[in-house]
């Protein structure tokens, strides 16, 4: 059995007093919730506080990117020892923020894939079409580019660690969500690009999570499809009530 992944990417947002402020009210909010696990992306400058935060809670931070090199002449990149020594257990990879305006390649993916990993991170590879690649009928040929591409040479142990979140670029702070039959599509499609590339029980062990525009109304309904294994939040996971109201889905 998978068990569900709600992320919240807080992206560009909150100081560290104001992270560590609405982390103490979300692990009160929280508190109860053992059937789903709970990872909150701050921004790089939060990290160590927000880690220090959640210690004993049922809260677990992750990274928003990382550089792949271990050390050096990298000016302005933080490495995944720098990742981990915060008290990270994950990183997002790849965001399609990341790709539209930083220059990311399936090919950087794979190298921050491969560095995340060596040092004992999950990584958690986003991927997804634009509006124009969904117009033009490419997306199957868009994810199934991303997933070969940024998965490249990992063994089966390494891909189980991996986590995909299928995030539309359309739906991305548009308020516009994929239909629950729209996502289903895209992440069963995943699932069986994993089932060829390495066998059904790596595919089956893989969490796939749909992001943009979830929020507490339409979480629901997403959950209920048999391929989707959780959220990446992105403007509903900012303040403590929506996020919690939303991992909470089920009760
Ligand atoms: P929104 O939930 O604000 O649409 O953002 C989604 C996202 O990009 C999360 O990574």
């Amino acid at each position: 059995m998978r068990k569900p992944l709600m992320i919240g990417n807080w992206k560009m947002n909150k100081t560290i007093s104001e992270a560590v402020s609405i982390v103490k009210s979300m692990k009160n909010a929280v508190v109860d919730v053992t059937d789903v696990e709970i990872l909150l992306c701050p921004a790089f400058t939060a990290l160590y506080a927000v880690n220090n935060e959640v210690k004993g809670s049922n809260i677990n931070v992750g990274a928003q990117n990382l550089f792949w090199e271990s050390e050096g002449a990298f000016t302005g990149e933080i490495s995944p020892a720098m990742v981990k020594d915060t008290g990270c257990s994950y990183v997002l990879i790849g965001h399609s923020e990341r790709r539209q305006y930083f220059g990311e390649t399936n090919e950087t993916v794979n190298k921050k894939v491969k560095g995340a990993l060596a040092i004992g991170l999950n990584p958690v590879v986003c991927i997804g079409e634009t509006l124009k690649e969904r117009e033009e009928n490419v997306t199957f040929n868009v994810i199934e580019k991303q997933i070969k591409e940024g998965a490249k040479g990992l063994t089966p142990e390494q891909a189980v660690l991996t986590v995909i979140a299928y995030e539309p670029v359309w739906a991305i702070g548009t308020g516009k969500t994929a239909t629950p039959e729209q996502a289903q599509k895209v992440h069963a499609f995943v699932r069986k690009i994993y089932a060829n590339m390495y066998k059904e029980e790596v595919a089956d062990k893989i969490r796939i999570l749909y992001g943009g525009s979830v929020n507490p109304g339409n979480v629901s309904n997403l959950m209920e499809q048999p391929d989707i294994d959780g959220g990446l939040v992105g403007g509903a996971s900012l303040e403590s009530e929506s996020f919690a109201k939303l991992i909470k889905y089920s009760k």
